[in-house]
């Protein structure tokens, strides 16, 4: 029995240094490696389904649990052939950052709690703030991901624009949002005959005609337009609503303007991106997720608001047991901004991968997933079976096998499943089932794109009815 549940000294190293080796073998592999597997729940959950060992068992056999049943089945969201929803490619340093700040177990709650982190996370904040060009006033939070960021964005809405008191009040964005959206709205209590889910343009953006009809509708029905939601990098497509735009037509008719730029915003890091992001610094709220294109492990989201102080005003509650906490009006309590109170020091993942490599391959490691996706494009436009539907954008390409229906894309994707050199995933663009990459993983190289397309083509052939 160890019921201090404590290791010598040596031995925390033992365990702390295999699991490292564990780390650098599975990162320096990857390349060669499956892009993942998913395991049969008949057998995998019978397999791990079991009582907790009444005394400890050896770390070896503990390892090699983890070695048979549970790590061959994941997805390897870094592998620089996984191309499906949105990757996470990730960096070491950021890893062993994670690492730090779980060995010292950071309270990142308040400023009482770790007050060193509670500035870095301020200080990394800052430079959000700065990159997407938001006012000296705006501050933020990071988060789980991006769907937090989402709900944190929307509930300060809610709570500074309509008091809480969500009756007749009315949201508008386009059919190519997120779910996070919608699943954020059911949590703070709107109705779906609050929402207008536009159908968009031909480029999948917000068309702006159509939300200004449904606005004036709505108004002259005596409903409460209150907030319009835009997409800094649809996750279909990574179509880009026009931001600008949208924030003078939601600055005339008074109402909240949150970007989701889960997927996107971080592009800003890029000049590439910060052009097509133009408008985005005009927002009352954003997201953005350090773990897509800032490459940070999960989870590391991050909300933004125009006036940091909305967060306060929606989120800050003083109870008794807190008092020391709220002594000093000087520090920064983190926990009065979002939802939760003992939180992770995610900050400190970015700040040590950005010190550590510099923003300038941040910036071109952006730069690239743009230009990887311009080569599945061009590489596409060759291939006589294939068709794009939505040109490279955002890291993103789209494309359909000609006289192909959806039953060809679940089979297209057991197949790549079994076969395991690369993975892609389908989605459906007004009505039409499509394959689409993302290609943000900089670790992706020309030959992954060629080969992975070529690869897809014989699949392909070996897939048509
Ligand atoms: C545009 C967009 N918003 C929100 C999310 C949800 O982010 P998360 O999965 O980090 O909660 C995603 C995820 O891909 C996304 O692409």
């Amino acid at each position: 029995m160890n019921e201090k549940l404590e290791l010598p000294p040596a031995q925390m190293r033992e365990l702390g240094y295999r699991v490292v080796d564990r780390i650098v073998d599975h990162l320096a592999g990857l390349d060669e490696k499956m892009v993942g597997a998913k395991g049969d729940p008949a057998v995998l959950r019978p397999q791990l389904r079991q009582s907790p060992p009444c005394s400890g068992v050896p770390a070896e056999e503990i390892f090699s649990r983890l070695e048979r049943d549970v790590l061959p089945y994941i997805m390897n969201i870094c592998h620089p052939r996984f191309f499906a929803f949105v990757p996470g490619p990730s960096n070491f340093v950021s890893v062993m950052a994670d690492a730090l700040a779980a060995g010292f177990n950071v309270f990142n709650g308040s400023w009482l709690g770790g007050s060193g982190p509670a500035a870095m996370e301020l200080a990394v904040i800052d430079w959000f703030r700065q990159w997407c060009g938001f006012p000296e006033q705006a501050g933020g939070l990071f988060v789980s991901g991006g769907s937090m960021a989402n709900l944190t964005a929307l509930t300060t809405a809610r709570h500074v624009t309509l008091k809480d008191r969500t009756g007749g009040a009315v949201l508008y964005y386009s059919d190519q949002t997120h779910s996070s959206i919608d699943r954020a709205l059911r949590v703070i209590g709107f109705l779906p005959e609050q929402i207008r889910r536009l159908p968009a343009d031909s480029s999948f953006r917000l068309p702006l005609e159509a939300l200004a009809r449904a606005v004036a509708e709505d108004r002259r029905a005596g409903l409460r337009p209150f907030c319009v939601i835009a997409n800094a990098g649809a996750t279909n497509t990574g179509a880009i609503d026009p931001l600008a735009e949208i924030a003078a037509f939601c600055r005339a008719e008074d109402l909240w303007m949150h970007v989701d730029g889960a997927y996107g915003a971080a592009a800003v890091i890029s000049d590439r991106g910060k052009k097509l992001l133009d408008g985005i610094a005009l927002a009352d709220s954003l997201s953005i997720d350090p773990h897509k294109w800032l490459f940070q492990p999960v989870e590391c989201g991050c909300v933004l608001l125009r006036d940091s102080n909305l967060l306060k005003a929606t989120y800050r509650i003083m109870p008794e047991y807190l008092a020391d906490v709220h002594r000093n009006v000087a520090e920064v309590n983190p926990c009065d901004y979002g939802i939760q109170l003992t939180r992770g020091f995610r900050a400190l993942k970015v700040w040590m991968s950005v010190q550590y490599f510099g923003l300038e391959s941040f910036a071109a490691a952006v730069e690239r997933g743009f230009a990887l996706a311009e080569l599945a494009e061009a590489k596409l436009r060759t291939m006589p079976c294939w068709e794009v539907t939505t040109p490279a954008q955002m890291g993103i390409v789209t494309f359909a096998r000609r006289g192909s229906d959806h039953r060809f894309y679940a089979r297209m994707h057991d197949a790549m499943l079994r076969d395991g050199y690369a993975l892609a995933t389908s989605t459906v663009l007004k009505g039409k089932t499509v394959l689409r990459l993302c290609t943000i993983n900089p670790r992706t190289s020309d030959e992954d794109i060629e080969g992975t397309l070529d690869w897809l083509d014989a699949l392909a052939e070996s897939n048509s009815e």
